[in-house]
């Protein structure tokens, strides 16, 4: 049987690497997007698009409740950014980027978790950020900190939840991406410096082959010289 990935985001920039790179190593990519123009304009290229909000856990479950058992992976990318101290970051802030970047995450967790229990293991690969895991990075990002270190708790559980049932979950952190959007927010930075979509999407497939299968607890930093 073919072997379904799912890659939520497929059409970030990220995610858009992703996609590539998973179909030229022969996975079958069940790809969501947040609207339909994206899921049209990925269907062109020929990619399986689905439009799906990840904030609507009743959809999730939905979608997930529609796919074969051939799914053994999901790669989660679908996630954003917001500046601010304590100062600028209220509730209303914060609630934006736990939406955003972990009810995302975790809805779909919690909803593909049974159908991986059944077929007897299954791997996720979320993504982090480096304000998550350090303060002097993270201290004028509260809002957008806060949110993803909540993704690396969501990882650690998966693993205590998935032992012994063949379930994992990695944590790719990348620094700067080099994508469009950030060479037009930052243009005389040093876009060297930055970690390549296509690198991170390597390394993605690296983590789901038989060997990085293995890595359990995984949290990768694609910091390049960033
Ligand atoms: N960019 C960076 O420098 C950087 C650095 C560290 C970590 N990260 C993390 O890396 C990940 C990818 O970043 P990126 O720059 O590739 O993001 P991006 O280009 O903004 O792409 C976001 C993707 O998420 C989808 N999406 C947004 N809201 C959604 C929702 N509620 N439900 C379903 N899909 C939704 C978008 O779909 P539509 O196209 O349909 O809107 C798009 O496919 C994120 O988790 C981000 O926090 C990024």
């Amino acid at each position: 049987m073919e072997q379904s990935v799912i890659v939520t985001g497929a059409s970030g920039n990220l995610g858009a690497g992703v996609v590539k790179k998973l179909k030229a190593a022969g996975y079958r990519v069940l790809g969501t997007v947040g609207s339909p123009g994206s899921a049209e304009a990925l269907q062109k290229e020929g990619v399986e698009a689905t439009p799906l909000d990840l904030s609507d856990e009743e959809a999730v479950r939905r979608y997930i409740d529609d796919k074969t058992d051939s799914v053994f992976a999901a790669v989660l990318t679908v996630g954003g950014f917001a500046a601010g101290g304590f100062c600028e970051t209220d509730g209303a802030a914060l609630r934006r980027m736990y939406q955003l970047n972990f009810e995302t995450s975790y809805f779909l967790v919690r909803a593909l978790l049974p159908t991986f229990e059944k077929k007897g293991g299954g791997q996720f690969i979320l993504v982090g950020s480096r304000p998550a895991l350090e303060a002097e990075e993270g201290k004028d990002l509260i809002a957008y900190a806060f949110s993803k270190r909540l993704v690396f708790y969501l990882a650690e559980l998966i693993n205590v939840y998935g032992k012994g049932k063949n379930i994992s979950a990695s944590v790719i952190v990348p620094s700067t991406i080099d994508t469009p959007a950030n060479r037009q927010a930052i243009p005389h930075a040093d876009f060297s410096k930055w970690v390549t979509p296509e690198a991170i999407a390597d390394t993605i497939c690296f983590l789901l082959s038989d060997s990085g299968r293995q890595i359990r607890e995984g949290v990768v930093k694609l910091y390049n010289e960033a």
